[in-house]
């Protein structure tokens, strides 16, 4: 049976309101005081690009021609990603704008894919991914004009951990072994 205290209607939107208000608080206005999180990290750092610097635009390539629709950039504290580089922090993110975290991983995760590949390997795989890959669903980039598909290899290859934190990353070898793990 319903109390008293739940028929009043003032009560229960009293109550809403205090948890929404703990909902804002907590997910809004907290992690403005949270220094982690407003302090770009040194890989964050390497991804402030210079306006209309390769990158900059190989960026805007990546955006245009949706690849994020299957590929994310954020490596988790999980055993699965624990071949992919260093665990991705907010700082990580303080210059990347809009953020390509993404959820969808039809592809592999991106977030440190430069310091997988050489700039040939990248630009031969968006020619022709099945060339690499035998059935990949990755579409062909061919069409890309040399300039785009130049500017998104600049991009790939930004895409690195900081020498600092590159010491005790697993995945940086870019040995076979580790690639075929990856690719599983
Ligand atoms: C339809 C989904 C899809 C789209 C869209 C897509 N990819 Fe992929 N991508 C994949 C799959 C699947 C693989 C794994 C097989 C392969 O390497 O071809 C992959 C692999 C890759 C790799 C190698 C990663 C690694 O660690 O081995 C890179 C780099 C990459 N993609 C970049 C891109 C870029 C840049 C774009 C946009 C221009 C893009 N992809 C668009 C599905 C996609």
């Amino acid at each position: 049976m319903a109390s008293q205290s739940e028929k009043n209607i003032g009560v229960l939107m009293a109550g809403a309101t205090v948890l929404f208000l703990i909902g804002v608080t907590g997910t809004c206005v907290l992690p403005f005081f949270d220094e982690s999180i407003n302090t770009p990290t040194a890989s964050g750092k390497l991804r402030n690009y210079p306006a209309n610097s390769a990158e900059a635009r190989g960026r805007v390539v990546y955006i245009r021609e949706g690849c994020f629709w299957c590929h994310s950039q954020a490596v988790r504290p999980v055993k699965a990603d624990s071949k992919l580089g260093p665990v991705s922090v907010p700082g990580d993110y303080y210059y990347d704008s809009p953020v390509l975290i993404m959820t969808q991983r039809t592809g592999p995760d991106l977030m440190w894919v430069g310091s997988r590949y050489s700039p040939e390997w990248q630009y031969q795989h968006l020619e022709n991914p099945q060339k690499f890959y035998q059935g990949s669903i990755m579409p062909k980039y061919n069409y890309l004009s040399e300039q785009d598909k130049k500017d998104l290899v600049a991009y790939l290859m930004s895409l690195k951990p900081a020498p600092t934190n590159q010491a005790g990353a697993a995945g940086q070898s870019g040995s076979q072994q580790t690639l075929k793990e990856i690719h599983r």
